[in-house]
């Protein structure tokens, strides 16, 4: 009978996925793509050229738009859609193998897949795709063999481009108040590993979250049990250069792109040089750089109360619109505790 993710326990942990294990040093995925369905995409194509510096994007045949920041052919799909939200996640496998055993791992398991159509793979651009819901309900599109660009990357902005390859396109972090469901989905189920637990307050707001990792990117995806509507906290896309990331700080405040956190670094052992502005979405994009890496064989899973080492200083528009959130929180709450 297959297994309705939003309901499951998946108690598994990644000692516990034999055969979906890539080269060792993690569990051969990477985060591929992400792909966004916002209200108003002329801003998100002023926001990709103008702030992000990536080049003119590829029009996909489902009227989503691709944008390259490697040398793959998209990375940030955007497409038209009321959400203003993430639509999926898309994790590319490193070869076939991964996919085939993770494929019949999710059988094993009676998870439901949805077969990636051609008209899917043609407009996420891979040769394999398979689709299935985490806990929260976020899509995560499972791909492997992602078109690559016929010509070298270049961007005005970031002149020594951003840092991707095996390690994937960056990391994105997910809003959750299922917490230890989410866990055991992206580790019992496709295999990563927990990196660092997170329990912090900032300002008057209590943050849960999990860093997981699926390669020697301290986190490719993370998940934080805090008060906001959306499915996307933010993502994070490393420059290979810290000077185009600060120049990107400048380029932002001249552009009045709001600021959410200033300038900072993340502590050991992530150690990203970064700052966080706000798309046109509404949820947060991270520009940094010096991401450390980890070794996934045999890391211990390590606890934090602190995000940050130096900076990061919260604007004041980011303190208003958490204040917002937790009294909206508390609104709901106390209306559902009414009923
Ligand atoms: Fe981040």
């Amino acid at each position: 009978m297959p297994v309705d993710p939003v309901n499951a326990s998946f108690p598994g942990s990644p000692a516990s996925a034999p055969g979906i294990a890539g080269n060792g040093a993690g569990c051969g995925l990477a985060l591929g793509y992400l792909v966004f369905a916002v209200r108003k995409p002329s801003r998100w194509e002023r926001f990709c050229h103008d702030m992000l510096g990536l080049p003119e994007p590829v029009s996909n045949p489902d009227g989503s738009h691709g944008y390259r920041m490697d040398g793959a052919m998209q990375r940030l799909i955007v497409a038209e859609g009321a959400e203003d939200d993430l639509a999926a996640l898309g994790l590319v496998c490193e070869d076939d193998t991964v996919f085939d055993a993770l494929a019949a791992r999710l059988r094993g398991m009676h998870i439901p897949v949805e077969e990636g159509s051609p008209p899917l793979r043609a407009s996420r651009r891979v040769q394999r795709l398979m689709a299935i819901r985490d806990p929260d309900g976020n899509a995560v599109e499972l791909a492997v063999g992602m078109e690559a660009a016929p010509v070298p990357f270049v961007s005005g902005a970031f002149s020594s481009g951003f840092h991707t390859g095996r390690l994937g396109m960056g990391h994105a972090v997910l809003v959750s108040h299922r917490l230890e469901a989410m866990e055991a989905f992206y580790t019992g189920v496709l295999g990563f590993g927990v990196s660092e637990r997170l329990a912090t307050k900032v300002g008057p707001m209590d943050i849960r979250g999990i860093f997981l990792h699926c390669n020697e990117r301290h986190h490719s995806v993370a998940i934080f049990d805090m008060p906001l509507q959306k499915r996307m906290q933010h993502f994070m896309l490393q420059a290979e250069d810290v000077c185009d990331v600060g120049m990107a700080f400048e380029r932002a405040k001249l552009a009045k792109v709001p600021i959410s956190l200033n300038m900072g670094q993340h502590p050991h052992p992530d150690g990203t040089i970064s700052f966080y502005g706000v798309t046109p979405s509404g949820f947060d994009f991270e520009i940094g750089a010096g991401c450390k890496e980890i070794e996934p064989r045999g890391w211990q899973p390590l606890h934090t109360t602190v995000t940050s080492s130096w900076g990061h200083k919260p604007s004041l528009r980011l303190q208003m619109k958490m204040a917002a959130s937790m009294l909206a929180s508390a609104v709901k709450g106390g209306s559902r505790a009414k009923q």
